[in-house]
């Protein structure tokens, strides 16, 4: 699959119908522990269509094929990337690179002495975030935003990371680097 038969893009206004569909993706993953993905309220993922803060891809027959939005922390200090999520019949082509690759360019544009972070345990996730130029950082290197860590608490690893003070959990926490944006 490449670029040119996807279409990947900001999320606007006309992309608000996708909402419950990329919510009930996001919450169906986060049903199984192991993608360590968080499940997300309806209201935020349609306030980041609705922001410009959200990267959504389509088939080129426009299906709905993926999403993956930002979130700022410490007064934009941090930025990180959440939420990324492949339709059932679309992962493996490639889709979620070029959502990330994209995520970072909306970061260049938009928050530029950002520093872009995000915490997975999925493998593919860190193989793309290896790619773009992220490295794996320990937790004090991201956000101490409290309201951040507590977005983990509908993950089913919630528990860990409390027991661990915040500071481990089995995410590993990854940082683009900044003197590369
Ligand atoms: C994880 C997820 C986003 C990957 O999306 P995708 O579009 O299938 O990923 P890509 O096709 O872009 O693959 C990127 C790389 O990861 C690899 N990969 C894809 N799925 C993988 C898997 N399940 N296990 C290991 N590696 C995998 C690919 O081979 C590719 O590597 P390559 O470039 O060396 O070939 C998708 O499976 C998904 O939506 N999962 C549920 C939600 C989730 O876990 N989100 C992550 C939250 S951090």
């Amino acid at each position: 699959m490449s670029e040119n038969e996807l279409c990947i893009r900001v999320a606007c206004t006309l992309d608000k119908c996708y909402t419950d569909t990329i919510v009930d993706h996001i919450n169906k993953a986060a049903s199984d522990p192991a993608n360590g993905i968080c499940k997300r309220k309806r209201e935020l993922i349609e306030d980041k269509i609705l922001s410009g803060e959200s990267i959504i891809a389509f088939s080129d027959s426009g299906e709905w094929a993926g999403f993956c939005y930002l979130h700022t922390w410490e007064n934009g200090m941090f930025v990180s990337s959440c939420g990324l999520v492949i339709a059932d019949g679309w992962r493996s082509y490639g889709i979620a690179q070029l959502i990330k690759e994209a995520i970072v360019e909306l970061v260049k544009n938009k928050y530029p002495d950002s520093r872009l972070f995000g915490l997975t345990t999925s493998s593919a996730v860190m193989k793309i975030n290896s790619k773009l130029g992220y490295n794996p950082v320990t937790y004090a290197a991201v956000t101490i935003d409290p309201e951040f860590w507590q977005s983990c608490k509908t993950c089913s690893n919630f528990p860990i990371l409390q027991s661990k003070e915040y500071k481990n959990c089995l995410c590993t926490a990854m940082l683009y680097q900044p003197n590369k944006m």
